[in-house]
């Protein structure tokens, strides 16, 4: 208000009459949510930071108080600078280049995006066990309960047994967190398990969606699930008997059981906006947690690393030392090239199967017995004729409409006590429980589902059924056609463990290469993402306490509660070192010795599907050697692909420069290693820091593609305890023509420990990452 003082009364009426003038004239120019985002703090006041917010927004709207607080969203000012505020396009782009002496530099200005939730469908629930995941030998379980998970999501059922406290510790005085008062929830919601719980809807009510309906809770309760989900999966307790209505049954337990979790509700019914997301990065930086779970990003093909708040939000919660999680994306049926959270400051996972399968016997006629998918724990007690759905289109539905059993589209006469057979086009977003409940509509007893993708994605039907892959399918359709009284049974669901082959690729999970940056190679690595049974909100849809869903968001906790148990047992590694112990532990093959496949057509997987491979968490915690990089690391990496001083400033908060350059961005000391433009020869230096046996010695284990080959000198690696870093140079040349992307692999091995890193190599010159 300082300025308003030196004012005399004649200006302030201007202003005023002026502030009216603005008003009306935003009736014309429609304003919309963006985020202004500012770089790094330094040391500065927050009260200063939301003031300066305060000042600019006022020089933009001409001088006026009342519009510049009408517009202000969120003042973003702890982990970095930044304001979210309703802006017109005009206003946009003046922030853009906004240069008032005296006022703090913009970084980028951005539309207030929505990012999804990366479930497959919140409709398609499935399920698989945590528990046998985790052995972790011979580590302290005391130093777990000085780990704090963040989980940004959906929030939290904190009265789920998977959040009790029973035996845990007080909560550490270093942590700021905090329990917010909401609906049905209030300070003693939250207990010495679930240690804090924060909510987030300015971003999404100023989109002009509404949290106020009898479905969601205006607090850090969770009415959708998926964030009990993701939270248990990380670090639920122990819980004794659970199933999915009998199927899975068996004992609960999130990776990092006794580590604690803090919540930060971001995201509502119709998903999570951008300035919202950026709220809770800010303020879990400054609470205090020490990893952070984002399953969640945005769709493909994402936007540049500082105009998507998962990125930022991340980049500064990693130069704090914490380190971050997130998901690839469940958009593997487009294609290649479809990754999302790209940033080489995140840990990004893809998603694969378990050994645990839920599956339902299709009985025909003839005595055929073919096994399909699904969640339905209730068969039909006799069998039924069993047709086309093609054969019962109505009205004006054609055949082929009707095959993929639309609302409307099928002819009750011709379906009502009869089994159909439908199709689905393998778009995990299509609702396959919505098919059965249309077949169950049309007075249809059962259905088989021919699912394309043949995803293995175990579902709930409302009526017997079964998903089939297309061959089986194929069979079914022959057997109709071919006799007389085609009839058929569908079975109830049963569990099937030792399920083979696995793990194998979820045919949904989004694959690299990297299409920001494929110097870096993405996803990094892959970890159960298909079934996954974990705790659940009784508020959301079907009212379960457990439930059993899919998708690369599921992928992500069981990397963060590995992260956590690192965490616990090696307090000071870097979120750089977390993230190379659990890439270069990680397997390529499957639990039968030969090489991991990718679902649905059971391919021979490569990097651009698992990054490097599913991932180990008990060889995670003694991963001998460790590639490990710092924040300046990442700095000159930004540097590397085009950022110039003056933005990284504003990023890094201090006088970094741009002398260290990367020739190219592959320089960056990361656990994989990706050459894009492989013309005759090109040599990568990267450097290992020992953090295993003080005297050994690795040896270098090459595997290069045809066409190319790989070079790495030194051969051996000789620590003792005086050198625990040293450099190698891995050198790749062209030994005979190919073309497009090649994949290899180098292994730095001791008869106890192997060091893996995917080396990936695209040959020639063509200018873009991108495959699809
Ligand atoms: C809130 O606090 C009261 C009194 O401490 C308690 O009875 C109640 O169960 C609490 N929880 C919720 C969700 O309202
Ligand atoms: C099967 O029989 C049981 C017991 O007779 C009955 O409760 C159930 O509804 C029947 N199921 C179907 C699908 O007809
Ligand atoms: C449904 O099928 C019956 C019998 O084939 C036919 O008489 C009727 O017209 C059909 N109705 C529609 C809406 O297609
Ligand atoms: C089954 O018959 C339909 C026509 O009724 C035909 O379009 C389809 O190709 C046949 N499929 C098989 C597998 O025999
Ligand atoms: C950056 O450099 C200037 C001038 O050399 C100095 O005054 C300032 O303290 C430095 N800032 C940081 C964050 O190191
Ligand atoms: C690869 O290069 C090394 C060193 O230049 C050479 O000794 C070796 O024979 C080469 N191998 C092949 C298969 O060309
Ligand atoms: C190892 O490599 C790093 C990065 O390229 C370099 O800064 C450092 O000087 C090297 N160390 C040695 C001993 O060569």
């Amino acid at each position: 208000m300082s300025e308003m003082t030196t004012l005399n009364f004649m200006n302030m009426l201007s202003l005023i009459l002026l502030c009216a003038f603005a008003s009306e004239m935003r009736f014309c120019v429609s304003s919309k949510v963006y985020v202004v985002y500012m770089g790094s703090t330094s040391n500065e006041d927050p009260e200063q930071i939301q003031k300066q917010h305060h000042q600019m927004l006022q020089v933009i709207n001409g001088g006026c108080i009342e519009d510049a607080q009408a517009s202000h969203v969120y003042s973003y000012k702890h982990g970095f600078k930044g304001f979210a505020a309703k802006l017109t396009a005009k206003q946009a782009e003046d922030m853009t280049t906004f240069n008032v002496a005296g006022m703090p530099g913009v970084v980028s200005v951005f539309p207030n995006s929505k990012r999804m939730l990366h479930t497959t469908h919140s409709w398609d629930y499935m399920g698989f066990l945590a528990n046998e995941l985790m052995p972790i030998p011979g580590y302290s379980a005391k130093n777990l309960e000085n780990v704090i998970i963040g989980v940004i999501d959906t929030g939290i059922w904190p009265e789920s047994p998977s959040f009790r406290d029973h035996g845990m510790s007080p909560v550490l005085s270093t942590w700021k967190g905090k329990c917010e008062v909401g609906e049905a929830f209030n300070i003693s919601t939250c207990n010495r398990k679930l240690i804090g719980a924060r909510y987030y809807l300015g971003g999404y009510e100023a989109e002009g969606h509404s949290t106020r309906n009898p479905k969601q809770y205006r607090s850090a309760r969770d009415s959708l699930g998926h964030g009990s989900h993701t939270a248990s999966t990380a670090a639920g307790r122990f819980v004794p008997n659970v199933n999915f209505k009998k199927l899975g049954n068996g004992n609960a337990r999130g990776g990092a059981s006794l580590a604690r979790i803090a919540v930060y509700k971001t995201c509502w019914e119709s998903g999570c906006f951008d300035v919202d997301l950026l709220a809770a990065f800010d303020d879990a930086i400054r609470d205090g947690v020490h990893v952070l779970s984002v399953s969640l990003g945005p769709e493909a093909p994402q936007a540049d690393y500082f105009k998507d708040a998962v990125s930022i939000g991340s980049f500064h919660a990693v130069k704090h030392g914490i380190t971050v999680v997130s998901s690839a994306g469940n958009e593997g049926f487009q294609g290649s090239g479809y990754a999302t959270n790209l940033a080489p400051w995140i840990i990004t996972v893809g998603a694969s199967s378990t050994d645990r399968d839920f599956t339902s016997n299709v009985v025909l006629g003839d005595g055929t017995k073919l096994t399909g998918e699904s969640l339905v724990t209730f068969g039909m007690n006799a069998s039924a004729v069993i047709i086309s759905a093609a054969d019962a289109n109505a009205g004006y539905f054609t055949p082929y409409q009707s095959s993929y059993c639309l609302e409307s589209s099928l002819n009750k006469t011709k379906t009502r006590g009869k089994i159909l057979v439908c199709r689905h086009t393998g778009d995990p977003y299509e609702s396959k429980l919505e098919k059965s409940i249309v077949v169950k509509k049309v007075g249809g007893l059962g259905m088989v589902l021919i699912d394309d993708a043949d995803n293995g994605l175990a579902v709930p039907f409302a009526i017997p059924a079964a998903i089939v892959g297309n061959q089986k399918g194929e069979r079914i359709i022959t057997y109709i056609n071919h006799t007389g009284k085609p009839t058929a049974q569908i079975m109830s669901a049963t569990t099937v463990v030792g399920y083979e082959p696995s793990p194998r690729v979820a045919a949904f999970s989004s694959r690299g290469p990297n299409f920001l940056n494929p110097e870096i190679l993405k996803p990094d690595v892959t970890a159960p993402g298909l079934n996954i049974l974990a705790a659940w909100s009784p508020a959301a849809a079907q009212k379960l306490k457990f439930n059993i869903i899919s998708g690369t968001s599921m992928a992500c906790p069981h990397v963060t509660g590995m992260v956590a148990l690192i965490k616990a047992l090696h307090p000071s590694w870097s979120p750089a070192a977390i993230k190379s112990a659990i890439m270069t532990t990680a397997t390529t093959f499957n639990k039968n010795g030969k090489p991991i496949t990718v679902d649905p057509d059971g391919r021979i997987g490569n990097p651009f599907d698992y990054g490097s491979g599913f991932v180990n968490p008990s060889s995670a915690l003694t991963p001998g050697l460790l590639y490990d990089a710092k924040p300046v690391d990442y700095r000159t990496f930004l540097c590397s692909i085009g950022y110039d001083e003056e933005l990284l400033h504003l990023v890094t908060g201090d006088n970094s420069t741009c002398k260290n350059v990367f020739s190219t961005a592959s320089d960056l000391n990361y656990p994989s290693i990706s050459v894009t433009n492989l013309r005759d020869s090109h040599s990568i230096v990267r450097t290992v820091t020992n953090v295993g046996e003080p005297i050994s010695t690795y040896r270098a284990v090459v595997s290069s593609p045809r066409g190319i080959n790989i070079t790495v000198t030194p051969k051996l690696l000789n620590f003792n305890s005086k050198r625990k870093k040293i450099n190698f140079t891995v050198n790749f040349k062209l030994t005979a023509p190919s073309t497009g992307y090649l994949f290899g692999s180098l292994t730095w091995r001791t008869d106890k420990i192997s060091v893996t890193s995917p080396l990936v190599v695209r040959v020639g010159s063509s200018n873009s990452g991108l495959l699809r």
